[in-house]
């Protein structure tokens, strides 16, 4: 079952483009702060500002692509960051985290869809972040067809250079996170992200309970 730690705890939105989870981030925080429980809410890449401008140049297009190692390599940058300045003087202090991605999305994304094998990101993140993980990762679940056509739906602006690959590289990313969730499922659940926000926050909402708040009274 989930180990609860002696810091708060910290938690993670994860899926494929159009799944919610910046939605479900924020239905989330609103009903932890209505049970008393204040939540630090951020994002990855970002959350710190050297993150928010690695975000910048990772997300603009305005890089040619140099590669998913580079790319890698960047994200991981951002993240040590991110731990480093937000995530871990929250949680030191009591504060409960929840992050919309961390590390689970370069497994996916460069790991799963773009081909640089999971030793290799592993050894990463274990060189940088050693054992920090996660208390609890949500992994929001959707056919790509619809996830891409809910974020085609929020506009051309907010189409950035990761969701204009095709449709296979989607398929790949959806089960690299099925994978993940496979492999630590102490850690991780999966949710169903059709329906509306409302439904799919019921889900995450029962998932918290059971794993967390049970175990913090
Ligand atoms: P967003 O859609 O959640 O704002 O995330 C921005 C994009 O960055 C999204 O297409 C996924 C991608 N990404 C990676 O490729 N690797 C990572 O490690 C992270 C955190 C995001």
């Amino acid at each position: 079952m989930t180990r609860v730690p002696q810091r708060a705890p910290f938690i993670t939105f994860e899926g494929g483009e159009g799944a919610g989870k910046t939605t479900q981030t924020r239905l989330l925080a609103d009903r932890l702060a209505a049970i008393g429980i204040a939540c630090v809410v951020t994002r990855e890449p970002g959350g710190s500002p050297f993150a928010e401008e690695v975000r910048a140049l990772l997300l603009s297009g305005h890089l040619p692509p140099r590669g998913p190692m580079a790319e890698a390599l960047l994200f991981l940058a951002a993240r040590v960051d991110h731990v480093a300045e937000t995530i871990m003087p929250a949680l030191e202090a009591g504060q409960w985290v929840i992050s919309d991605r961390f590390a689970d999305s370069t497994f996916a994304y460069q790991g799963a869809a773009g081909g640089v094998p999971r030793a290799t990101l592993a050894g990463l993140h274990h060189l940088v972040l050693g054992d920090f993980r996660p208390d609890l990762t949500l992994i929001l679940d959707l056919p790509p067809e619809i996830g891409l056509a809910r974020a085609g739906a929020r506009g051309q602006s907010a189409v950035d250079r990761f969701e204009s690959r095709e449709l296979a590289y989607h398929e790949a990313l959806r089960q690299g996170f099925l994978a993940i969730a496979a492999e630590e499922p102490q850690r991780c659940a999966v949710i169903e992200a059709s329906g509306s926000p409302e439904d799919v926050a019921a889900r995450a909402w029962r998932i918290v309970e059971a794993r967390l708040l049970s175990k913090v009274g």
